[in-house]
């Protein structure tokens, strides 16, 4: 199965290069003027995406944005385990690794709609899309009622319909045999893009800005706010360690492979497959191995030399590192700081 969000990655990495200019793909007027090439020139849309591509073509950009959000959200959670959420295949940012209905497959597919989500909503506040603006959810009713409620709001709901109706697409046209492999794959897909989708809609709220004689904060005017993604990623990393097990039955439906544990609810990811043995390089299953990872020879965490090496051993070796250092106030107002060589031990994984 190809990686759903191979074209999401390929349009961040066009956005990546903007003063590389070497292809149309690659030069972000294209996504501003809305050429026509845009929609037909961008690999990996499937045939709807490509249709609502060439409907929303000022979205495309944000969609862009929001997965490149979702994939350094991805690099930040995993930067101490053994998969760092990067692939041998560097066509897109996931690559092969996507190939596998596993549980890393599942956080990718949560963070990357979470990502899109989050880069729309902004996207209609800051008045950039012509189809969307600010958030018009009713005033929350516990809201004191002496606060004004109207600040230009994260226009959640947009974000997610549109993060639901694009990301979704390329699921919704796949048509498998009902109760295949294939059809489980589906459904996994589609159940870890709600649970990222849901992650965002769910931590958007209330911000407040005070008014008044010098902040005397007699007033306040109030509006929605997206949750920092920071925080959307932590969450959806916890979702990612309570992640459920299914299995496709032949009526079509995921079920849980034991079933004494809790159903999944649309906030929860699944997983259909095992992880791969993220230790090894394996050019099949995408994964890097940890060769030349660098490790912590104290930790009994996963980032330890001992997990993350897979007991294969490690080299140590001295670093040069370069700090601030002494820093003294000057009067008024700056830091001067001195900078210091430490020499410190290294360890890498063999
Ligand atoms: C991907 O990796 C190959 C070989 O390592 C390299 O030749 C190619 O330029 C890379 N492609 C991109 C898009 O980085
Ligand atoms: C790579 O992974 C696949 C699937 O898990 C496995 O069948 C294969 O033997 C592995 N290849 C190597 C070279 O380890
Ligand atoms: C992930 O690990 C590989 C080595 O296994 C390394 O080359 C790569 O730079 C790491 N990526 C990040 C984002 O840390
Ligand atoms: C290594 O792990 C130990 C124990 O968890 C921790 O105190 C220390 O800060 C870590 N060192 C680095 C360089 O991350």
């Amino acid at each position: 199965l190809a990686s759903s969000f191979a074209a999401f990655s390929d349009m961040s990495k066009a956005l990546d290069q903007k003063s590389l200019a070497m292809s149309p793909v690659q030069r972000p007027e294209m996504f501003i003027i809305g050429a026509q090439p845009v929609c037909s020139q961008l690999p990996g849309l499937s045939p709807g995406q490509r249709k609502l591509c060439q409907l929303y073509q000022e979205h495309m950009a944000y969609i862009g944005e929001g997965a490149k959000m979702g994939i350094k959200e991805c690099q930040y959670q995993f930067r101490q385990r053994r998969w760092n959420c990067s692939t041998v295949d560097n066509s897109s940012v996931f690559g092969r690794v996507m190939q596998i209905g596993s549980r890393e497959t599942a956080f990718t597919y949560a963070v990357s709609a979470a990502g899109v989500v989050n880069a729309i909503s902004r996207a209609c506040r800051e008045g950039e899309l012509s189809t969307c603006g600010c958030s018009r959810t009713a005033r929350p009713k516990d809201l004191p009622r002496d606060w004004l409620w109207g600040g230009c709001g994260d226009n959640v709901e947009y974000g997610y319909r549109f993060a639901k109706e694009f990301v979704d697409a390329r699921e919704r046209e796949k048509n498998f045999a009902k109760g295949s492999e294939e059809q489980g794959r589906v459904l996994m897909n589609l159940q870890n893009n709600e649970a990222g989708r849901r992650a965002v809609y769910k931590m958007a709220d209330v911000a407040c800005k005070c008014h008044g004689v010098s902040g005397s904060c007699s007033l306040k005017t109030c509006w929605l706010q997206l949750a920092e993604f920071r925080k959307v990623g932590d969450q959806l990393k916890e979702k990612y360690d309570s992640a459920a097990a299914m299995r496709i039955t032949r009526k079509g439906k995921l079920e849980l492979v034991n079933s004494r544990f809790n159903q999944p609810t649309p906030e929860d990811l699944v997983y259909v497959d095992p992880s791969p043995d993220y230790c090894l390089r394996n050019e099949t299953t995408g994964s890097l191995g940890t060769q030349g990872r660098i490790c912590n020879k104290t930790s009994e965490g996963m980032d330890g030399c001992e997990l993350m090496c897979c007991g294969r051993g490690y080299d140590q070796f001295k670093s040069v590192q370069v700090e601030r250092c002494h820093c003294k106030f000057h009067w008024c107002c700056f830091v001067k700081c001195k900078k210091c060589t430490e020499i410190v031990d290294q360890y890498v994984c063999k």
